[in-house]
C-alpha cells in the first residue's frame, strides 16, 4: 500500500465533472479476509502469478480491497497505455517503491517525479540514446567474444556452465562500460564483488517486498546489514568511477562537448550551473543504471534461452536466420547485421510476452480522473499489469505457446492486430524504459552468438524452472547445456 494514499470519500459534486459508468466499488474483486482484505496475497515471490490468476478470473479491470482501501488493477491494453502516457502529471510511482529502493541507495530518475523527473530523464536519456549505444558497439563485440571464449573453453574442458551467472556478469560488464567507461570483466571474475553486491541488493529488495512488516526499519538482521554494506560498497565504487571520470575530463576538456559515456555526459551537464543537477543526483543515477541494467537484461536472456531450448523448432529457425546474416563470423561484427534479424527480435518479444521481467508496476493517481470508464479518486493506488493481456486468448490465441511468428507481419499491422499495442514489457509513454535500446542490442548480440556457435540441449533431469519475483522476475535456473555446433 502507498503510504501517501488516503482517498477522501466520494461526493456527487466531485464526480459531476467526469464521464464514467462505474466507480471502483462497482468492480469485481477477489474475496479477502475480514479487516485486511487481500493484503496477505500482495506479497511473496509469486505475487505476479497471483495477479495473473486474478486477471484470468476477474478480467482486465478489477478491484482489490486492502485494509479498508480500494485499489484498482488494470491490464486492459488501451487503458494501460493511456495511464502510462499520462505521466508524470496524471500518475506517480507509489511512495513505497521510492522508500524501499531508497533504503538500499537506489534513487535517481526511476523514483523522481514532476520537474525533478524531467530534469533527470533528459540526462539519463542523453547517456543511453541510440547514438551512444551505436558508438558503444565495438566494445559490445569485445564483451560478447569474451563470453564466447569462456563458454567454448568450458565446453572443451567438459565443465558445467552457469548460464544465468555468466549472463548477469555480461550484462554488468556492458552497463558499467557504457555508463562508467570502465572495463571490470566480471565475466571472467567469478567472485566479482560488484556482481555479488547487486545480487545481495536484489535478494533483499525481493525479500522485503515479500514481507508484510518492515521490521528492518526498527532493527536489522545480519542479512539487512549485509545488504546495507553492499549498497555502501556500490556507492563507493561509483564515487570512484565519478572521480576517475572527472580526472579524465580535466585532462581532456573536449570530453565536455563530446562525452564518451553516460557518466561523462552527466558530469558535463551537472557542471552547468543552470542544470540544477546535484552531485547526489549524479551519483544516484549512476548507481541506478548499474543496478537497473543488470538483472533486467540478464533475466530476459535467461528466459529466452529456456524457452528456445524447450522449442527446438523455433531455435532452429533462429539459428538459420543468424547463420545467414553472420556467415562465418562467430559473433555479429557489424552494427548493420543486427537490423537483419527479425526472427530474433520476434523471439525476444515473445519471451517478454510469456516471461516479462517487470510484469507489473504500482502507481497512484495525482488527481480525480477516469480510467477504463471507472471514476478514480485522487491518491488511488493502481496496479498496472503491463503484460497482463499476454494470457488473453482474444489477444494472443494459444497464448501458452512460444510462437515468435505472432510478431512477424508482411506489412505494418493494424492497431488492433499489433501485438506491441497489447503488452508493454518496457512500459510506455514518457517514462518508457530508457535502457531498452541497449538491452535489445545486448540480447541480440548474445543470442546470435549463442545459436551461431552452440546447440541448446535441455537438461531433462532438472526440476521444472520456477518464476521467481526477486524485485524483477527471473527463472530459478537455466537447465540448458551447450553443445558446440558442427561447422
Ligand atoms: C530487457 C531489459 C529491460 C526491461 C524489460 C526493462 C523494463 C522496464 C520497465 C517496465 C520500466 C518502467 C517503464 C514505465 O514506467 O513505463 C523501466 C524503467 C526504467 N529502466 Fe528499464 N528495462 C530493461 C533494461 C534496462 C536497462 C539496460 C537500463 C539501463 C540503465 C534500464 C533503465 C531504466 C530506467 C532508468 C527506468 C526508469 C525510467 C523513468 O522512470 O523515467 N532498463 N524499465
Amino acid at each position: 500500500m502507498d503510504a501517501n494514499t488516503s482517498a477522501p470519500p466520494l461526493d456527487a459534486k466531485r464526480m459531476g465533472t467526469f464521464e464514467f459508468s462505474r466507480t471502483i466499488a462497482d468492480l469485481p474483486a477477489p474475496k479477502g479476509l475480514p479487516l485486511v482484505g487481500s493484503l496477505l496475497k500482495l506479497s511473496g515471490r509469486q505475487f505476479h502469478l497471483t495477479l495473473a490468476d486474478w486477471i484470468r478470473e476477474f478480467g482486465p479491470v478489477f478491484r482489490l480491497d486492502v485494509m479498508g482501501h480500494q485499489l484498482m488493477v488494470l491490464s486492459e491494453p488501451a487503458a494501460v497505455e493511456g495511464l502510462l502516457r499520462d505521466r508524470p502529471d496524471g500518475f506517480r510511482r507509489t511512495s513505497n517503491l521510492k522508500t524501499s529502493m531508497g533504503e538500499l541507495k537506489i534513487a535517481g530518475v526511476i523514483t523522481a517525479e514532476g520537474d525533478d523527473w524531467r530534469k533527470q530523464r533528459r540526462l539519463v536519456m542523453g547517456g543511453l540514446n541510440a547514438e551512444v549505444v551505436r558508438n558503444f558497439f565495438p566494445t559490445m563485440v569485445v564483451i560478447t567474444e569474451r563470453v564466447l571464449l569462456r563458454w567454448k573453453t568450458a565446453v572443451a574442458e567438459g565443465r558445467r556452465i552457469d548460464l544465468h551467472r555468466d549472463l548477469k556478469a555480461m550484462a554488468l560488464d556492458v552497463i558499467v562500460a557504457i555508463a562508467m567507461g570502465q572495463d571490470i570483466d566480471a565475466v571472467n571474475d567469478d567472485g566479482n564483488q560488484v556482481q555479488r553486491d547487486i545480487d545481495n541488493i536484489f535478494q533483499r529488495l525481493g525479500a522485503r517486498n515479500a514481507t508484510l512488516l518492515p521490521y528492518w526499519r526498527h532493527f536489522k538482521l545480519p542479512v539487512d546489514r549485509a545488504a546495507d554494506k553492499s549498497a555502501d560498497d556500490i556507492e563507493q565504487a561509483v564515487i570512484g568511477f565519478v572521480k576517475d571520470a572527472r580526472e579524465r575530463m580535466a585532462q581532456q576538456p573536449q570530453l565536455r562537448q563530446k562525452p564518451g559515456n553516460m557518466l561523462e555526459a552527466m558530469i558535463a551537464a551537472s557542471e552547468n550551473p543552470e542544470s540544477g543537477f546535484t552531485d547526489q543526483e549524479l551519483i544516484s543515477n549512476a548507481i541506478m543504471s548499474v543496478i537497473g541494467g543488470e538483472d533486467t537484461t540478464a533475466n530476459s536472456m535467461a528466459w529466452m534461452i529456456n524457452l528456445l531450448a524447450q522449442n527446438p523448432e523455433a531455435a532452429a529457425t533462429l539459428a538459420a536466420e543468424v547463420d545467414a546474416v553472420l556467415g562465418d563470423a562467430p559473433v555479429a561484427r557489424e552494427w548493420e547485421w543486427l537490423k537483419q534479424l527479425p526472427y530474433l527480435e520476434a523471439a525476444h518479444s515473445e519471451t517478454q510476452r510469456l516471461r516479462a521481467v517487470a510484469p507489473f508496476m504500482g502507481f497512484a493517481s495525482n488527481a480525480d480522473c477516469v480510467v477504463a470508464d471507472t471514476f478514480v479518486p485522487k491518491d488511488t493506488v493502481i496496479f498496472v499489469a503491463n503484460t497482463g493481456a499476454s494470457q488473453d486468448e482474444a489477444h494472443f490465441p494459444q497464448h501458452e505457446l512460444f510462437r515468435p511468428e505472432r510478431w512477424i507481419f508482411d506489412g505494418k499491422p493494424s492497431r488492433e492486430e499489433d501485438p506491441s499495442r497489447k503488452v508493454f514489457p518496457f512500459g510506455a509513454g514518457p517514462r518508457l524504459c530508457p535502457g531498452r535500446f541497449l538491452a535489445l542490442t545486448e540480447i541480440k548480440m548474445v543470442l546470435a552468438m549463442l545459436v551461431r556457435n552452440f546447440e541448446l540441449v535441455p537438461d531433462l533431469d532438472a526440476p521444472p524452472v520456477e518464476q521467481l519475483l526477486n524485485f524483477f522476475v527471473g527463472p530459478s535456473a537455466v537447465p540448458v547445456r551447450l553443445k558446440l555446433r558442427a561447422r
